[in-house]
């Protein structure tokens, strides 16, 4: 990562702007100088660590920058101002991941959410490993975007390059736990949700994409003319998600045993060479059942401090809660003059979300809002509960 030592740095009177680079404000702790920084519309720290008799200038790595050139300008506007002598640089930089884009991946959740805005119809495929269903559908669909989500990294670039060689161009694939990723979609908004020949988790069922928390998902994003497939060569999975989707109230049903379809993938192609029967459950009508979550948003606006609070907050440092499906990391505390400003660790155990959030009379978090993944909102929920609500330091 780009970054430079410099052997002392002048005060750091803010705001400063300078050729399109804005230092605005600081936050600090003991160990670091976090400089709140804005070029063009991004805006990132800075992070300004004393290591021995030198400095470390560098961007905090949990709010960099998208484009690497805004934190190559903003070094070197701080570089300009505010230090003395340099004593090593190095603004090179590997190759931005951005730059080494494959056309349809999605790099994150933003660029799903944007894409699945031109379509009128939204199919899912989950864990679409060698792609030849999704790229049936996507053939015989062409004016439906197919939504692959692959834990698999590898399978996902494969995908992409042959739907690109056969002209494909209504599919969307990203690298997630489908889990998370259904959990920010809109509800309504999802045609069709394909799983075929999930791995069955046998021995460890709480794995298994299938869940009950999962088939609220489902009936969450489904329209209510959509429909859930799945297809396996387990009968044991089979019949556990069928046991799940039965505590809906009026769900309804396709079953059928060994069907053939116009495409068959790798994995069932397996397991009819070995004579295994293959087992298909359709599922829809699952709205009538009440998917509304009681937590849509962060709203942190229901939560303000005096200057004394703030200063008792600090007490909460490096604390961690684990709850069943979420956690919640309290990691540090910065003062700005007038409030302070947490960096907290949190969401699924899988995917890990940092964000900062400023606490003063007004709270919000600093940078843009994390993804409102169930767990992501329930853990802030949590945090909001420890820190404001059931603080017993205030009391
Ligand atoms: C047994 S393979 C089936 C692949 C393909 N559907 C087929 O029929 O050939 C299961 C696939 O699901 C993917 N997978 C497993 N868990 C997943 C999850 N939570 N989210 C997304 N993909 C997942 C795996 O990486 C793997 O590619």
């Amino acid at each position: 990562m780009p970054n430079f030592k410099a052997k002392s740095i002048k005060e750091l009177t803010l705001p400063f702007c300078s050729n399109g680079v804005e230092f605005l404000w600081k936050a600090y702790n003991e160990n670091v100088i976090l400089i709140f920084t804005k070029v063009e519309e991004e805006s990132f720290f800075l992070q300004v660590k004393q290591d021995n008799q030198f400095f470390i200038i560098k961007a905090d790595k949990h709010s960099k920058p998208s484009k690497i050139t805004y934190l190559q300008k903003a070094l070197l506007c701080f570089k300009e101002n505010f230090c003395n002598e340099i004593v090593s640089e190095s603004f090179a930089f590997k190759k931005n991941a951005l730059d080494k884009k494959i056309p349809l991946i999605a790099y994150d959740f933003n660029e799903v959410l944007e894409k699945i805005q031109n379509y009128k119809k939204i199919y899912i495929e989950i864990g679409f490993g060698s792609g030849r269903h999704l790229l049936y559908q996507a053939k015989t669909n062409q004016d439906i975007l197919i939504l692959g989500i692959e834990i698999y990294t590898p399978a996902i670039e494969q995908v992409a390059k042959l739907a690109l060689n056969q002209e494909i161009n209504n599919i969307l694939l990203i690298q997630s736990d489908a889990r998370l990723l259904l959990s920010v979609l809109q509800k309504q908004s999802i045609d069709k949700i394909f799983l075929h020949f999930p791995v069955p988790w046998d021995k460890k069922p709480h794995r298994r994409v299938m869940s009950e928390a999962f088939s609220k998902e489902c009936a969450r994003v489904l329209k209510s003319n959509g429909k859930f497939e799945l297809r396996t060569d387990s009968y044991e999975y089979f019949n556990y998600s069928l046991g799940i989707f039965l505590e809906f109230e009026n769900p309804k049903f396709d079953i059928k045993k060994n069907e053939d379809l116009e495409i068959s993938s790798k994995y069932e192609d397996r397991w009819k060479k070995q004579n295994k029967n293959i087992y298909d459950l359709i599922v829809y009508n699952l709205n009538s059942f009440d998917q509304e979550r009681s937590i849509i948003d962060f709203n942190l606006q229901s939560i303000h401090f005096s200057k004394e609070q703030l200063k008792l907050l600090r007490n909460f440092k490096n604390q961690t809660f684990k709850y069943k499906d979420f956690f919640l990391h309290i990691e540090n505390f910065y003062i700005t003059s007038d409030s302070l400003v947490v960096k907290i660790a949190f969401g699924a155990f899988n995917k890990p979300e940092h964000a900062y959030i400023f606490l003063g009379d007004k709270c919000y978090f600093v940078f843009k809002a994390p993804f409102k993944t169930l767990e992501n909102l329930k853990a802030i929920e949590e945090f909001k509960k420890i820190i404001y609500y059931e603080n017993r330091l205030f009391s």
